[in-house]
């Protein structure tokens, strides 16, 4: 109840100081002031932290540098993390786009000097606080103390006479007021105070949020040598995939179509011979000939189909994925949730994937049951296969693990299997598939 209640006064507030709302006039700016001196005052408590955090960063840091304080640096550039964390859901809030820039939603901040070094996401975490712990701080407590300093300004010659001698002043402090004439600047001057806050809190605002938006986002340029280095692994990868796969289709044809019909040019030779000689004979090896050229024609097919399997383009890729199930010796379910259609390569892959994870399941795992789940959401097409056998799948152990590896990587996704020693075990893929 409270919670939407929260809900519509922030929509309330959102929708006043949206830019290209229709209000010019005062409301409109006095929100936008209030809005900077709130979130200005939650930057000021991050900025509080922040402020003490600094000490404690140098501490930690010199006890390292000393050789006795190692075992800080972990705690301390967690508690360091922490703090980025809420000052960029802080920034969100603001409606700025600030990505978490870890590796990974797993990867751990730095335990040793070295690694900290060698961290350059959370030396920029470090940078934050040291600005935020200072700049940002002294800025939220003039956001906070503006309205403030208006509100007594404005309303002091009123109560002025009736004013402790300590509190006789104005401007924060700044200013003495110890006549009636001080007294009525004071009006004066919580009329300025009110007016630059109207006019300069969101730019108050602004320049206090800038370090966070600067230091807290991933580092645009080690963002793209990361990407120029995963897209060279998995161009590499593509290629050798590619590569393995035409080998394997030249096997195919050399080991199969080939040396059946080299069989049939060398029966249909023996026939020839024969017809003079013994006619039943030739009709006998022509039989074999015929029979061989079936089995040829039978291992084409099989090749064919293993470059694109037709039934993807028939039957999409639930149809496809269903058919894999049910010839499959373990009983096996298929839920398949994907709205249209992927990308050839991206189907194609997924069908490799169930294929090759199936062929598993029936030839190593002794399962009583298999399931495939494939689901599409937004960019990302997500294949599992779980069996309920014994476990200890290892890609080291054949190729077929590692081809599927390879494949998916050809094209940006990942691969995780999950086979403790015992079962259960779980073949997970994520594909990106385009827009
Ligand atoms: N679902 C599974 N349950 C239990 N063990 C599995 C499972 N899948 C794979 N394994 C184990 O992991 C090993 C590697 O599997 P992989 O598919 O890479 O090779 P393979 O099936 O032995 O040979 P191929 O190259 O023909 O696929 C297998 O030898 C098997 O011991
Ligand atoms: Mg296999």
């Amino acid at each position: 109840m409270a919670a939407g209640r929260r809900g519509r006064v922030r929509a309330w507030f959102d929708a006043q100081l949206r830019p290209d709302g229709d209000g010019r006039g005062l409301g409109p700016v006095l929100m936008a002031s209030l809005r900077a001196s709130g979130y200005g005052a939650v930057g000021a408590g991050f900025g509080i932290l922040a402020l003490y955090t600094i000490p404690v960063v140098a501490f930690a840091g010199l006890l390292a540098l000393l050789g006795a304080g190692r075992f800080l640096v972990h705690p301390v550039m967690q508690w360091v993390r922490i703090l980025a964390g809420l000052e960029r859901r802080r920034l969100q809030r603001l409606g700025h786009e600030v990505e978490t820039p870890y590796a990974g939603p797993d990867a751990e901040p730095p335990r040793t000097l070295k690694e900290l070094r060698a961290d350059p996401t959370a030396r920029r975490d470090l940078a934050w606080v040291f600005l935020h712990g200072t700049f940002g701080l002294i800025l939220g407590a003039v956001l906070i103390n503006m309205p403030f300093v208006a509100v007594r300004d404005v309303t002091y010659p009123i109560w002025w006479a009736f004013a402790p001698d300590s509190e006789r002043q104005i401007l924060s402090g700044l200013l003495d007021a110890d006549s009636p004439t001080s007294a009525a600047l004071g009006f004066a001057t919580g009329i300025a105070v009110f007016a630059l806050w109207l006019l300069f809190g969101p730019k108050l605002l602004e320049l206090q949020s800038r370090p966070g938006l600067h230091f807290l986002g991933p580092d645009p340029e080690i963002d793209l040598s990361e990407r120029v280095a995963r897209l060279t692994a998995t161009r590499a990868a593509a290629l050798d995939a590619h590569a393995v796969e035409l080998r394997r289709i030249e096997r195919a044809l050399h080991d199969g179509a080939q040396n059946r019909i080299v069989a049939v040019a060398v029966l249909v030779g023996a026939a020839k011979r024969e017809v003079p000689r013994d006619p039943d004979r030739a009709v006998e090896i022509l039989g074999r000939a015929q029979d061989t050229v079936e089995d040829a024609l039978a291992e084409l097919r099989a090749v064919v189909r293993s470059i694109l399997p037709p039934v993807l383009e028939d039957r999409g890729l639930a149809g496809a994925l269903n058919a894999l199930a049910s010839d499959c010796a373990v009983p096996c379910t298929v839920d398949v949730d994907v709205p249209g259609r992927c990308p050839a390569s991206v189907e194609a892959t997924a069908y490799f994937v169930v294929a090759e994870s199936l062929t598993n399941v029936a030839k190593h795992s002794r399962a009583k049951g298999a399931s495939v789940e494939v689901r599409r959401r937004g960019n990302t097409l997500t294949v599992t296969v779980a069996d309920d056998g014994r476990g200890g799948a290892d890609a080291a152990a054949g190729s077929g693990l590692a081809g599927i590896t390879r494949r998916v990587e050809a094209l940006d996704g990942t691969t995780t299997v999950a086979s403790p020693p015992g079962g259960p075990t779980e073949i997970r893929v994520e594909l990106p598939c385009g827009s």
